[in-house]
């Protein structure tokens, strides 16, 4: 393995019970970090914390949506391990329904996307704040998704939600840069997790063939890990410049419109 990037850092993460969450929490601590997984998922938060032993890492239960439950959550972590370095607003949810028409869409169906995918990340990013500022330092990591940079891919409450964490990301690296706090989010294409299986109704071999079929990038297929990984880079002191950015882990995806597509490059032998 590469030397350890997180040695001594203290990460905690939304939705680590599941899916790229998990991932990213095993990684984080393979290289060191302390890490603290919260969820909703008490049983598989439980299994994931056990797996990585309990010495390293804590589940706590937490509904990012609540504000008492995002502070106290915060505020166990720091009572465990002494300090938080990292943040990563990881936890969102998809719709029930593909890509449904504008005036099919409950209300209340597009405030619960909003609720957990915007409003908690917002209060992920208030209460690390309020204790990184005084420490002066930390770096907060949130989840966004490739839906942050184009329209069409996803519904309209999703797409909507994640164009909003890359704004609430912009704003929160201006204020914060002051106190050498960065402030980044990630946008993945889309791969093979409880969330994107249950959303577009495939197995993971359906999701991924599909998925490779519209690619722009040939020949790889996305997984967790690689979303793991770019959550390494910017957690790790090898950003240490990196603050205000998107980072869209895409293969192109997202610059590679249809209409760009109509131009046809000669073949290659
Ligand atoms: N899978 C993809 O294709 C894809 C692509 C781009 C972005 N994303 C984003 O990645 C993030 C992780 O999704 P995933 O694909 O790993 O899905 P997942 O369903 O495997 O994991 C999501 C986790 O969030 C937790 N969660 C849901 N609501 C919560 C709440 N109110 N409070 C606390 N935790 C809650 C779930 O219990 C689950 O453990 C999401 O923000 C998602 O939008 C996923």
């Amino acid at each position: 393995m590469r030397s350890p990037m997180l040695e001594g850092k203290v990460a905690l993460i939304t939705g680590g019970a599941s899916g790229i969450g998990e991932c990213t929490a095993k990684l984080f601590s393979q290289h060191g970090a302390k890490v603290a997984i919260a969820d909703i998922h008490d049983e598989l938060g439980h299994s994931i914390t056990n797996s990585i032993g309990p010495s390293n890492s804590t589940y706590i239960h937490c509904d990012v949506t609540n504000e008492n439950h995002v502070k106290s959550t915060i505020d166990k972590t720091i009572s465990t391990y002494g300090k938080l370095d990292i943040m990563f607003n990881n936890a969102g949810i998809s719709d029930d329904r593909m890509k449904p028409r504008i005036m099919d869409i409950e209300k209340t169906d597009f405030e619960r996307v909003l609720s957990i995918n915007v409003t908690g990340v917002f209060l992920g990013m208030k209460h690390a704040s309020r204790v990184m500022v005084p420490a002066r330092g930390g770096t907060i990591i949130s989840m966004a998704s490739v839906a942050s940079g184009i329209g069409g891919s996803a519904t309209h409450a999703y797409t909507c939600s994640k164009h909003a964490v890359v704004g609430l990301t912009r704003n929160l690296a201006v204020e914060l840069g002051q106190f050498g706090i960065r402030v980044n989010c990630l946008s993945p294409y889309a791969l093979a997790t409880p969330l994107s299986k249950k959303h577009m109704g495939y197995d993971d071999e359906g999701l991924e063939a599909a998925m490779n079929h519209i690619a722009n990038l040939k020949g790889t297929t996305l997984k967790a890990i690689d979303v793991a990984n770019a959550a390494l880079f910017l957690a790790s002191d090898e950003a240490k410049y990196v603050s205000g950015q998107n980072l869209f882990i895409d293969g192109g995806f997202g610059i590679a419109t249809s209409a760009f597509k109509l131009f046809k490059y000669p073949e290659y032998s």
